[in-house]
């Protein structure tokens, strides 16, 4: 993977989470995330890797469409921070691959908590030395696994993949999204996580 050349991109040199791999696999039991939904996202992986521009095209057009969302990337007057949101881009695209073909192993887990440290308080805008707002609010992390899951299903099926196929790749992605979004959400209540 060419990571390396992609600002603020830390894979690798964080952690280690202070979720552990029994913890990991007991959330991944709940979302029923089992090793055949490991194989759909290689499988994803492979259809996904050459839309990844395409696929952030639809998600930054609905963060822009949605004042209550481009308010995470605002600066002080309320306008979007351009360099900010250019700066997240490709971070967000390695995130696509790294979901779809990364292990979810140790490194993987410690970054996990780097992604939700940075949607927080902890370290949101730290990266980028961006002038924005201090968190993400819970809620909206939550709310939009609703259309990173849904708007991916048509890039799934580019792929020219049966549909039955297709079904897999769109459910452990699902999954996928959901599972970490969970992990996210231990620094905003670690006490209750
Ligand atoms: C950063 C994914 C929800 C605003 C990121 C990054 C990823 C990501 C992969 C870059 C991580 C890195 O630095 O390597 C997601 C996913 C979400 C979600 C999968 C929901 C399922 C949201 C929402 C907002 C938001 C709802 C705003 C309303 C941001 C901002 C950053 C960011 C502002 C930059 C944080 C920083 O200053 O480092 N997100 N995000 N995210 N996301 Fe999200």
């Amino acid at each position: 993977m060419s990571e390396t050349a992609i600002a603020g991109y830390d894979y690798g040199r964080v952690g280690p989470s202070p979720v552990g791999k029994d913890d990991l696999e007991a959330l991944k039991a709940a979302v029923l995330f089992g090793p055949e939904d490991e194989a759909a996202l290689r499988r994803a992986g492979e259809v996904l890797g050459d839309q990844v521009e395409a696929i952030l095209d639809v998600w930054y057009a609905f963060v822009g469409a949605n004042p209550q969302l481009v308010a995470a990337f605002a600066g002080p007057e309320g306008e979007p921070v351009t360099t900010y949101l250019d700066r997240v881009r490709p971070r967000f695209g390695q995130w696509i691959k790294d979901t779809c073909l990364r292990p979810y192993d140790e490194a993987w887990l410690a970054y996990q908590e780097e992604i939700a440290e940075r949607h927080t308080p902890a370290k949101k805008n730290k990266t980028d030395h961006a002038p924005s707002i201090d968190h993400v609010p819970l809620r909206y992390l939550i709310a939009l696994i609703s259309p990173i899951t849904s708007t991916v299903r048509d890039f799934l099926a580019r792929g020219d993949r049966p549909a039955a196929e297709v079904d897999a790749m769109h459910e452990a992605w699902r999954k996928a999204v959901i599972l970490q979004v969970a992990l996210w959400a231990r620094p905003y209540a670690p006490q209750l996580w």
